[in-house]
């Protein structure tokens, strides 16, 4: 037997395996206490509980490293950074060769298209609709025109064309939200692009003059996306695997992780920023008072793109977009003023006792709005561009969890605080 922990209650004592990951991390069994102690354990936002051992991403918030399946994150951002070669890494455990990777990519451009009955729902909402719900509720509307899909997935051929028809048509929604919100005409994807490249030209083509995709842009957006890729358990993540934990489907289960994402303390905290960079640049805001109104535990305002449950050094994301933002706008020829903004109140926070305390630095959404501002993306997709990059690692977590033959249905115990035995009163009685 291997390492154990004691726990002593009332006077008892219980004997806890203690599991270690291969990174060495270490934790104490307890799914069996219930059973021998009548005891369970209670840690409300799961600060110092794991969900469940996952192979996908390895994070070590002390030294600030990202894996994916092994491979540091920085050694995605060299050369031609290339989404889709991590998303399937992610996906299917191992990076594609030749042979896999085009069979990949061809399923990806046979399936950019929506259905055109899909496309007419597009005109049903309102033309200000947040761009988030639209997204959620297409992904589940989705299933509705492959209801094949919504068994079978054990079949590796089922599950790999159910895959790419979620990324590569999460794409396509994306760029019809955003050009519904604008009254422009729909772009059809484009074959002969890269995933990338035909996003950006379902976005910004016109029916009359194709949009002509930078390298630099094309290379900075395969970046941001896989800098999103996945995160081991956080929110949206977790809803995958709650949601899918009662053998729910992989489109419902990621329509669901849309829905946490939008969230200001996740993804939504990407609006969040640019709208506080906006501020400070308009006046309404010095960074000083920024900060200041951070610190205040009185003010709700939060220093957003700051701080994260997992890093408490400096997160790895947040670093390579920041070099990213100075590359793509030097490369453009272009000054952005909110970057200056951004460096200056990080500069400003990092000196701060309140932030070194804490341990709070930039995380991935500090940066990222600056990036997408670059491509000509508006702030209110910014976190539909977080769930395109997101989806590949829900996708993988949802499989990781439905392959395994030991997973249950997710269903955590509370601890009742409420009245104690109360009876019913009828209506002409109450008071
Ligand atoms: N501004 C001001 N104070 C903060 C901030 C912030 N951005 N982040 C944390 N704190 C304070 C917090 O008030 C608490 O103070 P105290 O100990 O005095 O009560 C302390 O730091 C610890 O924070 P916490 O809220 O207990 O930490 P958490 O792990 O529950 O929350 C977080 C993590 C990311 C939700 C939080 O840092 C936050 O709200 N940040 C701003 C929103 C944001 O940028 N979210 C994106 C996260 S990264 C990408 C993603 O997941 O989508």
């Amino acid at each position: 037997m291997g390492e154990t922990a004691k726990l002593i209650v009332g006077g008892k004592e219980y004997e806890l395996p203690v599991f270690v990951g291969t990174e060495g991390e270490r934790a104490i069994e307890i799914s069996k206490l219930r059973d021998v102690a009548g005891l369970i354990t209670l840690d409300p936002a799961l600060m110092s509980s794991g969900s469940c051992k996952s192979a996908i991403t390895f994070i070590d918030g002390e030294k600030g490293i990202l894996r994916y399946r092994g491979i540091p994150i920085e050694e995605f951002a060299v050369g031609e950074p290339n989404f889709i070669e991590a998303a399937y890494l992610l996906i299917f455990g191992e990076l594609p060769n030749d042979s896999k990777y085009d069979d990949f990519s061809g399923r990806l451009t046979n399936n950019a298209l929506l259905h055109e009955a899909m496309r007419h729902h597009f005109e049903g909402f309102p033309i200000d609709a947040p761009p988030m719900a639209i997204l959620s509720a297409t992904l589940n509307t989705l299933s509705c025109f492959h209801i094949e899909f919504l068994k079978g997935l054990d079949d590796p051929e089922v599950f790999v064309e159910a895959a790419a028809r979620l990324i590569s048509k999460v794409r396509t929604i994306a760029a019809f939200t955003y050009r519904r919100s604008r009254g422009l005409p729909f772009m059809y994807p484009d074959p002969k692009l890269r995933y990338c490249a035909n996003f950006l030209h379902m976005m910004f083509s016109a029916p009359y003059k194709q949009y002509e995709v930078k390298q630099v842009l094309e290379d900075a957006l395969n970046l941001l996306l896989i800098l999103h890729a996945d995160h081991e358990q956080n929110c949206s993540t977790s809803t995958v695997r709650l949601v899918g934990s009662s053998r729910a489907n992989v489109f419902a289960s990621c329509a669901a992780a849309v829905g946490a994402l939008w969230g200001p303390l996740h993804g939504g905290a990407n609006v969040e920023v640019l709208e506080m960079l906006d501020r400070i640049r308009a006046g309404g805001l010095t960074p000083a008072q920024c900060v200041e109104k951070a610190k205040d535990k009185k003010d709700p305002f939060k220093l957003y793109g700051f701080g994260h449950r997992v890093y408490k050094n400096f997160d790895p994301r947040a670093k390579i977009l920041k070099e990213a933002c100075d590359k793509v706008l030097l490369a453009l020829g272009r000054r952005d003023p909110l970057l200056d903004i951004a460096r200056g109140l990080e500069e400003l926070a990092l000196k701060d006792s309140y932030f070194i305390e804490r341990k709070l630095y930039p995380n991935v959404d500090f940066y990222s709005g600056i990036l997408l501002r670059a491509m000509g993306i508006p702030t209110s997709m910014f976190t539909v561009m977080f769930a395109i990059g997101r989806l590949p690692g829900w996708i993988a977590q949802w499989k990781e969890q439905h392959d395994d033959p030991s997973s249950k249905i997710w269903r955590p115990r509370q601890i009742y605080v409420g009245r104690t035995l109360t009876h019913y009163v009828p209506m002409h009685e109450r008071e």
